[in-house]
């Protein structure tokens, strides 16, 4: 078990297998992952005595065949030494644990001097998707998150608060991504101001670690990490995009609208929320199978008549309504093309 735990123990200090599996993409994960070896290299010799020795005491002590059904084993009581040292030897580490976690976990948490040197931005989370927004920048940006190298960032953590009379939008997800070594609850009525630097140029995945309801395994969200110039170009794009929706844009074309490729499309997006089925059979947003021929519900979350023109505007645009909320074309991943084949396919179903 010596030979075990020793060679283990080299294994844990010589390879890196902390960055073999998870790339270290922030100023904050290369400590978090020594805390992570730090507990490894320790936890080793206890895992291979603990585990050999319950192995070796069950073969060795086992029932032998000429043993009396109701035989007992001996009993033994108290061993005062091996006691002390296994209370005293993990105590110590843990407390040694404790004091290093103490100098790494403030890192997260940005003081006021950090605060004025970085970036300030916020990000939210709504059933089920992840909303950005930049200084300056009008409208917010969902699920994807651009972020340039070697900038610290101060990141107010939250979560959408309103709740509607047949959906409650307050509930707890959690920003986590991994390759950053950062996690934080989003909390309805809590903002939580979290820090780091990303170090790595890469796409890395925004994961919600906590069960908020149906659509939970859904919402997943990308951070960008771009060398400066092409965030600077990014924002640029954004800033112009700002000013083309505040000057209005044409509707988007709805010709050559495809039913067939609208239908794969609905069953790989749209029914995490919407079943192809009557109105009331609702997911989180009602069933769309009489969008077009609801004589029960002629208007749309939008107040608008239901046609196709202004179908396609809320699956551009999004909604915010009575029954919640729905992301928008981008958000979604979808292109002004899907959007025609959606609407084309919406508009052959009579359910
Ligand atoms: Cu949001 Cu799970």
């Amino acid at each position: 078990m010596a030979v075990i735990s020793a060679l283990l123990m080299a294994v844990v200090v010589v390879y890196p297998i902390d960055r073999w599996f998870l790339p270290e993409a922030s100023t904050v994960s290369t400590k978090i992952d020594f805390l992570f070896r730090f507990s490894m290299f320790f936890g080793v010799p206890i895992l291979v005595y603990v585990n050999g020795f319950l192995i070796y005491f069950s073969l060795r002590y086992r029932r032998s065949k000429n043993d009396h059904p109701d035989a007992v084993g001996s009993a033994i009581h108290d061993h005062r030494a091996l006691e002390t040292w296994w209370t005293i030897v993990p105590a110590l580490l843990m407390v040694v644990l404790a004091v290093l976690s103490y100098f790494v976990i403030p890192l997260y948490y940005p003081t006021n001097q950090v605060a004025a040197s970085a970036v300030t931005m916020e990000a939210i989370g709504h059933k089920f998707y992840f909303e950005f927004r930049y200084p300056g920048l009008k409208n917010s940006v969902l699920n994807e998150m651009h972020l340039p190298i070697g900038v610290p960032v101060t990141l107010d953590i939250t979560s959408y608060e309103q709740a509607t009379e047949t959906e409650n939008e307050a509930v707890i997800h959690s920003f986590w991504v991994p390759e950053f070594r950062l996690k934080q609850d989003m909390v309805p009525g809590m903002v939580v101001p979290i820090h780091f630097t990303p170090s790595e140029v890469g796409t890395f995945r925004i994961v919600c670690s906590e069960f908020c309801g149906l659509g939970h395994s859904h919402m997943w969200g990308k951070v960008i990490v771009q060398s400066r110039a092409d965030f600077d170009k990014w924002y640029a794009d954004q800033q112009r995009a700002d000013l083309a929706s505040a000057a209005g844009v044409r509707p988007l074309s709805l010709a050559g609208g495809n039913p067939a490729a609208g239908e794969t499309l609905f069953n790989a997006k749209c029914v995490v929320c919407h079943n192809a089925a009557p109105f009331e059979q609702r997911k989180v947003g009602p069933g769309l199978g009489n969008l077009f021929h609801d004589a029960a519900h002629p208007r749309l979350v939008n107040g608008k008549a239901a046609n196709p023109q202004d179908v396609a505007e809320i699956i551009e645009y999004g909604a915010h309504g009575d029954m919640g909320v729905m992301p928008n074309m981008r958000a979604n991943g979808l292109t002004p093309k899907d959007v025609a084949n959606l609407v084309a396919y919406l508009q052959t179903l009579r359910k």
